[in-house]
């Protein structure tokens, strides 16, 4: 049987492309500094990450790696464990490079839509590092861009579900500027666990594949579809960024979380969450599921910080 090491097994997309992995019978090795902290239901064997202790040997006897490891923005750890891009980005770099000494035979890498090395936000500018750090690696790879994804359940699907949630909870939402000139093209986690695998099967030496759902948004038209499924009608008011920052900041605060941050809005803008021309992954879109799930979406607020707890 062969041998997967998934990083984030515990987590969100590491969970569905582990379940995936295993219906086309691999055996699935999960590399986690979160053993112990998170439930692991289907017994998954567990070897720590290779920079934390005990983790040099993780990837010994490992044919494929997938890796879904990295932190969404920088936090000082005021309330919680402190995080930042540099060191996802340190870490990764080691990663890669156990994955060579060991021998791993291919990596499947999540990267981002439109990583960018010229970048002043860290997360694009990161994500390009190690892009380009795959490619001097020269373990054969494939590097997957997704833009935001959406999962079987709305706590899972973050973004997603705070926007029901302020739809539902507040008195008006907002676009930062129109909203009409930037868009996003969310993918369902199954559709991008498939590619994944699909992707860790494949034997070309180096793909790089756009993994963007059907449906692409305007920002103020994803309001629009998540109101329409929820019925939770609200004025959708333009604000300039700063204001929509100070309201995002006061609200975190108020709910202990980072709800939305500025280089994410500055992204958002930038208009990197969608590819012209992409051919679309998977058949599940986020409008069905929206009305599938509109009686629990945004129901109850998903905190970010909470998941890392
Ligand atoms: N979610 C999205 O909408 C989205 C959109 C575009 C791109 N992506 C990309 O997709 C990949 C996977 O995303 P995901 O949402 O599935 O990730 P995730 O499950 O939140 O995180 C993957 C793993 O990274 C580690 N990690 C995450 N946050 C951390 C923190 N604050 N401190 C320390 N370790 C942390 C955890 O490893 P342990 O469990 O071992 O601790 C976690 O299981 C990422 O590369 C991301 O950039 C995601």
């Amino acid at each position: 049987m062969k041998r997967i090491a998934i990083t984030g097994v515990l987590g969100y997309s590491g969970r569905y492309i582990a379940e995936e992995a295993v219906r086309r019978a691999w055996h699935v090795i999960g590399i986690t500094d979160s053993a112990g902290r998170l439930p692991n239901p289907h017994g998954y064997e567990l070897r720590p990450m290779p920079w934390s202790p005990g983790g040099e040997h993780a990837l010994d006897g490992v044919d494929v790696l997938v890796n879904t490891y990295w932190v969404r923005f920088s936090y000082n750890g005021r309330n919680h464990a402190a995080f930042s891009h540099t060191e996802a980005v340190e870490h990764t770099l080691h990663l890669f490079s156990a994955a060579k000494a060991a021998g791993v035979q291919r990596i499947v890498h999540t990267s981002i839509t439109h990583p960018d090395a010229a970048s002043p936000l860290p997360y694009f500018r990161g994500k390009a590092q190690l892009e380009q750090a795959l490619e001097e690696n020269a373990t054969p790879h494939s590097i997957l861009r997704p833009a935001i994804l959406f999962g079987d359940t709305p706590a899972e699907s973050i973004l997603i579900n705070n926007m029901a949630w302020s739809l539902r909870r507040l008195p008006c939402v907002a676009t930062f500027g129109f909203g009409e000139n930037y868009r996003l093209q969310p993918i369902h986690v199954r559709d991008y666990a498939e590619l994944a695998m699909n992707e860790a099967e494949n034997s070309e030496a180096h793909r790089i594949v756009n993994a963007v759902g059907a449906e692409t948004y305007t920002f103020r038209d994803l309001w629009k579809m998540l109101a329409d499924g929820t019925g939770a009608h609200r004025p959708i008011l333009p604000v300039p960024d700063w204001m929509g920052l100070i309201t995002t900041r006061l609200l975190g605060a108020a709910l202990g979380d980072v709800m939305l941050t500025q280089d994410e809005i500055k992204g958002l803008r930038e208009d990197r969450l969608t590819v012209d021309g992409a051919t679309p992954i998977g058949s599940r879109v986020l409008s069905a599921w929206t009305k599938e799930h509109a009686s629990t979406l945004g129901r109850c607020y998903a905190s970010e910080l909470q998941r890392r707890r």
